[in-house]
């Protein structure tokens, strides 16, 4: 038994420039470059070594056939290979539900290329079915393959239009005009499937450090001033507001998602809670706050302007509007590919002055990590001027 041939267990992808090869059976993956993916064609079980190094060593760099020798043995040590007893096999292909298990597992890892080569071919075996377009628009994001992205989301909305989040998300990849802030419906959608693991994803996976850098610029200038009517818009599941608590005497909690706000009650840290649209309530309320915070929540908003208005009617005199957005060099404001909006901080500048809010500090500060790289935010804190009265 002298001839290699491929693994049956083991499927293969042809690549640009080379093979993935996946043996499901033990989880095993590997990634052949043009010399692996010409040897692996060879050890199709009709030749032996000395036939497949005649047939590819004048191909080696230097006619050298060491590498091949290499290749085979580390292939028969890796499982990759077997002995054959003579007949020849054509490799397998994996199949579509085997690349799309196989995408899932390799996304978020450093193999995020070779997991949108595989949701690729999962679009090509089943064109009709959208999730398969839906994975590929996620891992395509993933490795910046922009065009193919926007392709693949666009695929995906021919059969769910009803996904808004996939719709806010074409505006920023299609370079259109975006609205003044996430529709109600992508906001909703988007945080449905997300609350469950919001705390944990934030936290753990993504160093999620906003609450407390807020509280530290808070800190900054009111120093550990308690007793305070405090509002928190966008509330979410209660991160911010966790961090707040011993400054409130009350504290009020305002989310869009019903979701988001079950997690908040549960933690038992809001004297009230609401569902509801942050700029509608704000305009409808008479309630008057020493502190109004928005963490992580501006960044759904495009123009700040009509937000930070209905703040500062909101504030008490002296009172405080506390606020992070993601740091972007576009002005005034810029709608990234993630979905949400980035701040030039001359728009905040230009905000408060409408808003008749003094700009107390306005720093750059770490946020979360995405993808593996720091994600800057601007942090503010807007004060009222005006005289407190008795
Ligand atoms: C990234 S979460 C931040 C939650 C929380 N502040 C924190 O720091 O963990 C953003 C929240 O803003 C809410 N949100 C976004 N736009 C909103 C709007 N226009 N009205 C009400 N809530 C909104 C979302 O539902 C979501 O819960």
């Amino acid at each position: 038994m002298t001839n290699p041939v491929i693994n049956p267990s083991v499927g293969l992808l042809p690549v640009e420039g080379g093979y993935i090869a996946f043996d499901p059976a033990c989880d095993r993956l590997h990634e052949m470059n043009a010399i692996g993916a010409l040897i692996a064609e060879l050890c199709d079980g009709s030749r032996n070594v000395e036939e497949i190094r005649a047939l590819a060593g004048p191909l080696m760099p230097g006619g050298s056939t060491t590498e091949i020798d290499r290749w085979i043995v580390e292939g028969i040590e890796a499982g990759m290979l077997v002995w054959g007893n003579g007949a020849a096999a054509r490799p397998r292909e994996l199949s579509a539900s085997e690349l799309s298990d196989l995408a899932e597992k390799l996304s978020g890892s450093d193999k995020a290329e070779t997991a949108f080569q595989c949701s690729k071919r999962v679009t090509e075996l089943t064109p009709d079915d959208p999730d398969a377009w839906y994975a590929l628009g996620c891992a395509a994001q993933a490795t910046n393959h922009r065009d193919e992205a926007r392709r693949a989301y666009e695929r995906y909305l021919e059969n769910r239009a009803e996904d808004a989040t996939i719709r806010h998300l074409l505006i920023a990849l299609r370079d259109e005009a975006p609205p003044p802030r996430a529709s109600d419906e992508c906001v909703l959608q988007s945080f449905k499937n997300f609350s469950s693991h919001y705390d944990t994803k934030m936290r753990d996976s993504l160093s999620y450090q906003a609450p407390e850098r807020l509280n530290d610029l808070i800190r900054s200038e009111i120093g550990d001033a308690a007793g305070l009517e405090i509002l928190d818009i966008g509330c979410g599941t209660g991160l911010a507001g966790a961090c707040l608590k011993e400054r409130a005497a009350r504290m009020v909690g305002i989310d869009l998602s019903p979701e988001m706000i079950e997690f908040a009650r549960e933690r038992g840290i809001y004297d009230r809670l609401e569902v509801a649209e942050i700029t509608g309530w704000l305009d409808q309320t008479r309630a008057d706050f020493d502190l109004i915070v928005a963490c992580d929540c501006l960044v759904y908003f495009g123009d700040l302007h009509r937000v930070a208005e209905l703040a500062a009617k909101r504030l008490k005199p002296q009172g405080w509007f506390a606020f992070t957005t993601e740091r972007g060099e576009r002005y005034p404001f810029h709608l990234t590919d993630s979905g949400r909006f980035t701040h030039h901080p001359d728009h905040i500048r230009e905000v408060a002055a409408t808003a008749g809010l003094i700009v107390a500090r306005l720093e750059d500060g770490f946020l979360r990590m995405e993808r593996g790289v720091e994600v800057t935010g601007l942090l503010a804190l807007l004060k009222k001027p005006g005289l407190r009265t008795c």
